[in-house]
Parts: structure tokens; sequence; C-alpha cells
């Protein structure tokens, strides 16, 4: 998704912007561009395709210590040269980055064609620039009056940075719906739309909030609201581990992340266990026990992989707090206008914790009443800050665009509620403190499954050619089948469908054939003969058999073509442990088919549009 960097200070602008850039290919890009004000003069270079066609295109030396950058991921016109950020206006006296999509674009652009200004790009964002310099010219504003001026007239979503050539150190900002974090240094100020950009600059950040505009110099930064009026804004301290940002010696981001799973998810348990109560402890709940016996329902909302990882918690909640439960994609909720209800217990999950489905849902229902809890990764994110109630995942910073660790924290979290509500009714202490120990031994699970990597790098080199896959699991199972899929599908674009194991007959098994490996998730349970059923009647398909289980069954081993056997769990952490093998055999099966694994194709790692 688009990217923001924006810097002003002493030091030389454009190797600061471009270093930006890099940190924020993460996120998904299709072209890039950068503005430096030097001597009353905007300079902008603009790529499509990949940072390194940019950097190709940029002098050796470029002056100038005030400048802006961007990635872009294209929603309006295609990626190409001119479509790229920065835009400039005709005269080229301001230069503007944005990112989130102007509604009103059409009409803006017909206003500018009756003044005789004629955008060059297909973009909705060009016409910002325009009638940022056309306020200029009529009402001889300053670069941040124009900004407020011209934001009133917008509709839809915006983070943008812009620059003018007559306030050559100045930066105006401004926030809706899109994230915009401003950097404090020592002589000077940086601001961008993700906190990897700043956390190699600064530790003290601060965020701003939805109809917030702010001017940048070197001496410092305000924030005003679209009516100037300033506001109280606070800084805080990051507390991201730089290393993080780095591939710990891995070929790529995913790889690490799926390798740091035992320490991440020992980092979201910690602190957490109240062994002396036999329950957990989450301080940020602001909800107190008598709160919690009081729900009658919970529903959880999020998009894709967290989608998921709500089924699976949704799923362990409702098994041990007998509170109903159940998950439902952000975006289909807010739209269907849903009753809100006082005794249930809202719960949002986000990796990022700037997702706009996932935050417009939570607005959707404060807005009629609802208490929203957050389960978010990203400190100080925007759901983070808005939400009533929150859990921080505390994985560190994901930076591949498939989740692997935010994903296993977020089960990690959701074990930990469980048996938080479970504890208030229905579980006893003494099955309070098994679970505890449950939790407790993950770590070393998820070790050993890592350990089979060799077995599922096999696997994935044998089935990396097939068309299409499927993923099949029960009850508890088919959250962890859809997350397989989830994996398989988007980083080696293999197509892959979930389905629970009792829906095969009624459709899909039309399509189960020898040239269609079937992964099943046969976690050992009461059900594990009915699943085992299901296994047989896709055999008898002829279609090759990859079997995840921590069952010693040997019937499972005379039926399935390959058994990735993983250590036994309690159903608090089974689905957890056995998601695991299933991202690594994505991880394989994209490497052998030499996909971008870290970047896949068409999404982004933040989904900041709706
Ligand atoms: C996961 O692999 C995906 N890339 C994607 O589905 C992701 O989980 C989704 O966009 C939600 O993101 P969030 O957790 O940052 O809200």
């Amino acid at each position: 998704m688009c990217g923001i960097i924006a810097y002003t200070g002493q030091q030389p602008a454009a190797p600061i912007l471009t270093a930006g850039l890099k940190r924020l290919e993460y996120r998904g890009y299709d072209s890039s561009g950068i503005t430096v004000s030097a001597r009353k003069r905007l300079r902008t270079w603009k790529s499509v395709g990949k940072l390194s066609a940019l950097q190709a295109s940029l002098p050796d030396t470029i002056s100038g210590n005030c400048g802006i950058g961007h990635t872009r991921w294209a929603t309006h016109g295609a990626p190409s040269d001119i479509n790229a950020h920065p835009h400039t206006d005709t005269a080229e006296s301001i230069s503007l980055v944005h990112n989130g999509i102007i509604e009103n674009a059409d009409r803006l652009r017909d206003r500018l064609r009756d003044a005789g200004i004629q955008p060059v790009s297909d973009t909705d964002s060009e016409v910002l620039v325009h009638l940022l310099a056309m306020a200029r010219r009529e009402h001889a504003f300053t670069l941040i009056e124009a900004v407020r001026h011209v934001l009133r007239q917008i509709v839809g979503t915006y983070g943008i940075a812009a620059i003018s050539n007559d306030q050559p150190d100045t930066i105006a900002l401004a926030r809706s719906g899109s994230p915009v974090i401003i950097g404090i240094g020592d002589g000077e100020m940086l601001a961008a739309s993700d906190m990897s950009v700043l956390s190699r600059h600064t530790s003290e950040v601060v965020h701003l909030d939805d109809g917030e505009v702010a001017e940048l110099t070197p001496a410092g930064f305000t924030v005003t609201t679209m009516d100037a009026l300033p506001t109280d804004k606070a800084s805080m301290t990051l507390s991201d581990n730089l290393n993080e940002y780095d591939k710990g010696g891995h070929t790529h981001f995913l790889y690490r992340e799926i390798s740091d799973q035992p320490e991440t998810v020992a980092r979201t348990i910690s602190g957490r266990l109240d062994t002396r109560f036999n329950t957990a402890k989450l301080g940020g709940l602001n909800l107190q026990a008598r709160d919690l016996l009081k729900l009658k329902r919970i529903k959880i909302l999020g998009c894709g992989s967290a989608l998921y990882a709500g089924l699976a918690g949704a799923n362990l909640i409702e098994t041990l707090s007998r509170i109903p439960s159940d998950a439902e994609a952000a975006a289909e909720f807010r739209y269907r206008n849903p009753v809100i209800e006082p005794d249930t217990l809202y719960i949002v999950v986000s990796q990022s914790g700037e997702t706009f489905d996932t935050l417009a849902a939570t607005r959707e229902i404060q807005r009629k009443g609802g208490f929203v809890l957050g389960i978010v990764n990203s400190v100080g994110s925007t759901i983070a800050r808005e939400v009533n109630g929150g859990i921080y995942m505390h994985a560190g910073p994901e930076v591949s665009v498939a989740s692997t660790k935010a994903y296993t924290s977020m089960l990690s979290v959701f074990a930990l509620l469980a048996i938080l509500l479970g504890r208030t009714r229905d579980i006893s202490p003494q099955r309070g403190s098994q679970l505890l120990m449950e939790l407790q031994s993950v770590p070393e699970k998820l070790s050993t499954v890592l350990a089979l990597e060799s077995q599922i790098e096999t696997i994935a080199k044998t089935y990396c050619h097939c068309q299409s896959a499927f993923f099949v699991g029960r009850t508890s199972a088919y959250p962890v089948a859809l997350e397989g899929a989830q994996k398989l599908k988007e980083i080696s674009y293999i197509h892959a469908e979930a389905y629970p194991a009792s829906e095969l007959k009624h459709g899909p098994l039309a399509l189960v054939s020898k040239d269609t490996p079937c992964v099943i998730i046969l976690p050992e349970s009461d059900l594990l003969a009915k699943s085992i059923g299901s296994l047989e009647e896709i055999k008898a398909r002829g279609a090759p058999v990859i079997v995840v289980t921590d069952s010693s069954q040997e019937r499972i081993d005379k039926l399935a073509d390959h058994v990735i056997r993983v250590p036994g769990a309690d159903p608090l952490v089974q689905g957890l442990i056995m998601g695991v093998p299933l991202q690594l055999l994505a991880y394989h099966c994209a490497l052998a088919l030499g996909r971008d694994v870290d970047q896949p194709r068409n999404l982004a790692k933040s989904v900041t549009v709706e």
C-alpha cells in the first residue's frame, strides 16, 4: 500500500528519502518518487517499477535539505511514471504525496478544467496539488493555510505531505483516515506513514489524528485542527527493536518471521500467566471481572489472516467460557447495519492496527455505543489508540506481507483471553492451571515443528507445480485450513481452497482428483474417526493427501501420502501449532516456483484504503 516519507533538517534530503522508501518497500508498491527542495526550486524524480529504477534515474548528488517521497500502490490510474507521486502543479511551485482515495476527484477535476488547468495524470491525488496552487494564487495563503482550505473540499481519505518552493524548509502534513506519524529529531523533523521509516532516525514520535494538520520545520512542529486551533499533542517513545527490521541473516523476512515464532509467542504470553489464580492477566482490557460476567456474546472482527485468527479465537472462547462467540469479516459487518448490543464484547484484530475496514468497523460499533477491545500488534497505531481496551501482541514488527508471527501471536492472545473468560465462568482452578502449562509449552513445541522443515520442503517440491490444492479441517481445524490455503495462494499463487471436511461431499468433491493435492488437518480429538472418514473419501478420488496431525493412529499413515506429525497439545493451542507447518509448506512452494516471497503480487502489507 502507498507509503510516505518526508524530511526537513540539515542533512541532504535525497539519501534519507530513498532509504525511507526502501523501508517502505515491504508494504507493496508499483512505482516511487521523490521531490527535493533547494534554492527555491523543487526537483522531482519518479519511476514505475522497483525502487532500483528510481535510484538509477537520480543524479549522484542532489542538493537540498527538505523533501518528500512516496511509494505508490495503484488505485486510480495504472502504474506509470506519470501516475507516480509526488505530483506537482503546473508551475512546479508545490509538490505533494498522498495516501488514500479522493472520492470526489472527478468533480474537482472538472472544476480545475473550468479554471483552465489540465491534470496530466489519471490519479485522484493530482487534483490536490493543483487546488493547493490555485488556492495560494487566489488568496495569498501560506502552504499550511492552503492545505486547510483545500482539504475542506475533499470527500475521501488522505494522509498527505506537501512542500512548496517559497517555504523551502517547511513541510505541511494532514491526516484523515490514512496514517501520518511525525518523527522528532535533533535539528531535523521527519514524517512517514509507517513507523518502520522513523525508527532508524528517532525514537520520539507523534501520531496525527484524523482532522489534524501539521507544519514541520527543522526547528520543530505544530499540530492544529482544520480550523487552525492548536491541538495538544504528546509525543510517545518508540519501543521497536531495530534488529527486527532486518532479515536476521536469512534470505527473506518471511523465513525469519516463521523461524522467530517460538520467541514471539513466548513474548506474547510473557507476564500474562497468573499462576496464583490459574488465569490470565490482561492489563489493558479496561474491563473488571464483573463486566466479564455480564457478557452475553462475543463478536470478533478482522480481515484476512486476522479474521481467520478470529474464527479460531471465537472457537476457543466459546469452548472454554460458554459465551456464544463468532467472527466476521470487518467490512461485511459494518456494511450490513449490524445490531450493536450492550452486553456484547466486540473484539477487533489487526497486526498493523491500520486496516481501513477494521478501523471503520471499530468506529461504527463505537458510534452505536458498543465497547471495542483491540488485539493489535503495532504499538500506537490508529486502532490501538481508538479502541476502548486493548491487548498488544508484542510480536515485534512484521515486515513480510504474508502474516505468520503476528497470526500465531493473535492465537496466543485468544488463548489467554479464553482462559481468562473461562475462569470467570466454567473452568476450575485445576483446569486453569493445566491450560497455563499448555500455553507455556507452545514455544518449545513450535521449535519441534520448525525442525520438520526438510520433510515439508520435500513435500513442497513434489506438489508446487499443481494448479490447485484443497485444505480440509473440521470445527477447530477449519480456521487452520483457511489460513493454510490463504498462505499458499498469497505467496505461491497456487489456487487453494479451504473447506470444512463435512462440506466436501456437498460440492467440492467434484474437483478432487489426482491433480489436486489435499492438505488435511487432523487434530487428536473425539472427531478424529470422522475426519479419517473424510481422508478415505478424498483418497478414493485419487488425490495426493498430506496430513498434519498430532495423532499417532496408524490408519492415518496407511492412507496418507505424507504425514507431518506435530507434538500433541491441548485443543487450546493445537491450531496454533498445526498452522506453522502450513506456513513452511507455502514458503517452500513459493521458493521452488521463484516467487517474490516477501512482496507477493497485488498485495500490500497494510490495507489502509477501502
Ligand atoms: C495475511 O497474510 C495477509 N497479508 C492479510 O490477509 C492480512 O492479514 C490482512 O490484510 C489484515 O491485516 P491486519 O492484520 O494488519 O489488519
